[in-house]
């Protein structure tokens, strides 16, 4: 009788261990993020060189400056026409930036440059800005060049930046593929397979304008001097027209989880299925994208926009921002996962108006940063948030 008793005492004890064990590891992966301060990095204007900025991105640097980079369009807020890519930086994790400058200039071009995504070679320290020059083929018959795939290369986090490089020269099959990439940032694989490979991914509408909207991958074992194109994901019906309702992958932000695995989060252009975002994951460096792996992430509403996605700490949370609606652009919203990107159960809402394209980037083991279009296309905004951990 005795015994059995200790024996139940001992088994209750050990019930209590485990649900102490258990609340504190819940603990550990429960946050509280909030916005902790919030910058215009960048306002449109009817007056001055520029007439809109657009399509923000966000990187930081190994020496942990942070630059932001954007669209100048001279002349009006169409995607196409010509532009600046403007640049600003800040070396205090954003509570203070320097003055815009511009790092590209297309002159006077009917189409001219378009972002694009911006990588970090960690072996070499090589900071690289690849761009797109006439993808939206309004060059075509103005005597300019064909379309193409470029590059800026910065041995100095930005400081200083090279003159363009068609990839092109390297690759001819990039040549008029009317190839955009991201917008955002590309990675560097960390993990095998392929560690140390260059990756960047977006879409392309096929060339001389075929309606064949895919979802394409870059990818560069040398350090960023030839790149290799990989088919991501097909539109569907594959060689048609494309309706409401059809798979249509666009603008795509990738990560690389700590088991190697690429995940792409992925604009769904024409809503398939839900207006929501389509998830794929690579499990060869970029190099495929199985159907197999293709999820329709319903709780992540998306009013066909550009979103981002961001690793922190190696899977213990996967962010993931865009205007959270199915009705417009509005309601910039951040969601979390803590399951490697197969739920995303917890949300912050960031601004509930007008709002459109974001970029996420790391900034210290308890803040990350994004920033975003505010106010329609208004104001390029910087907004640093303090996750709690
Ligand atoms: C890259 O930059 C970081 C930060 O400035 C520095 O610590 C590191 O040594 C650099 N690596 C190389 C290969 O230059
Ligand atoms: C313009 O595009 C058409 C169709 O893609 C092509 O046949 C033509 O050669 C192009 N013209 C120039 C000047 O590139
Ligand atoms: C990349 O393409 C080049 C030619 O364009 C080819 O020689 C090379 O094998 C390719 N590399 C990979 C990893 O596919
Ligand atoms: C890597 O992790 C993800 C998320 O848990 C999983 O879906 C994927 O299958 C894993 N990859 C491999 C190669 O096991
Ligand atoms: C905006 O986001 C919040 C969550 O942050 C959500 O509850 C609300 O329904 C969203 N509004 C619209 C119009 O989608």
């Amino acid at each position: 009788m005795i015994k059995l008793t200790m024996a139940k005492l001992a088994l209750n004890t050990l019930r209590h261990l485990f649900l102490i064990i258990s609340i504190l590891l819940s603990v550990t992966y429960a946050i509280t993020p909030f916005v902790i301060e919030e910058q215009l990095l960048w306002e449109s204007s009817d007056e001055g060189e520029v007439s809109t900025y657009r399509i923000p991105i966000i990187k930081q640097m190994p020496n942990g400056d942070l630059l932001a980079f954007s669209e100048a369009r001279k002349y009006s807020s169409a995607d196409a026409g010509a532009k600046f890519i403007a640049m600003r930086r800040s070396s205090n994790s954003g509570q203070s930036w320097g003055p815009s400058v511009f790092i590209l200039n297309d002159y006077k071009v009917p189409d001219g440059l378009n972002l694009g995504t911006v990588l970090v070679d960690s072996i070499t320290n090589n900071t690289m800005l690849i761009h797109t020059f006439c993808v939206h083929s309004v060059c075509n018959g103005t005597g300019q060049k064909p379309s193409g795939v470029f590059m800026v290369t910065s041995p100095d986090f930005g400081h200083s930046w090279s003159e363009p490089v068609n990839l092109g020269e390297k690759n001819p099959k990039l040549m008029d593929l009317h190839f955009d990439p991201g917008p955002g940032y590309g990675i560097q694989k960390q993990h095998p397979p392929h560690k140390g490979r260059l990756i960047t991914c977006g879409h392309a509408d096929g060339a001389n304008g075929a309606d064949e909207r895919s979802m394409l991958c870059l990818h560069s074992d040398d350090g960023g001097v030839i790149w290799n194109i990989s088919m991501g994901l097909a539109g569907l019906p594959y060689g048609q027209t494309k309706k409401t309702g059809d798979f249509v992958p666009g603008e795509v932000q990738i990560v690389e989880l700590k088991n190697g695995t690429i995940l792409a989060n992925v604009r769904n252009t024409y809503n398939y299925h839900c207006k929501c975002r389509i998830q794929a994951m690579s499990f060869d460096g970029g190099s495929s994208f199985p159907t197999t792996s293709i999820q329709l992430k319903e709780e992540l509403l998306d009013p066909d926009v550009c979103g981002s996605i961001l690793n922190f700490n190696d899977d213990q949370f996967i962010f993931f921002s865009n205007a959270y609606s199915i009705v417009s652009r509005i309601n910039l919203t951040l969601h979390w996962s803590t399951d490697a990107g197969s739920t995303y159960p917890n949300l912050l809402n960031i601004y509930g108006k007008g709002s459109g394209y974001s970029c996420l980037t790391y900034v210290d083991k308890n803040h990350i940063a994004l920033v975003y279009e505010k106010d329609d296309i208004k104001f390029i905004s910087y907004v640093r948030i303090q996750l709690n951990l």
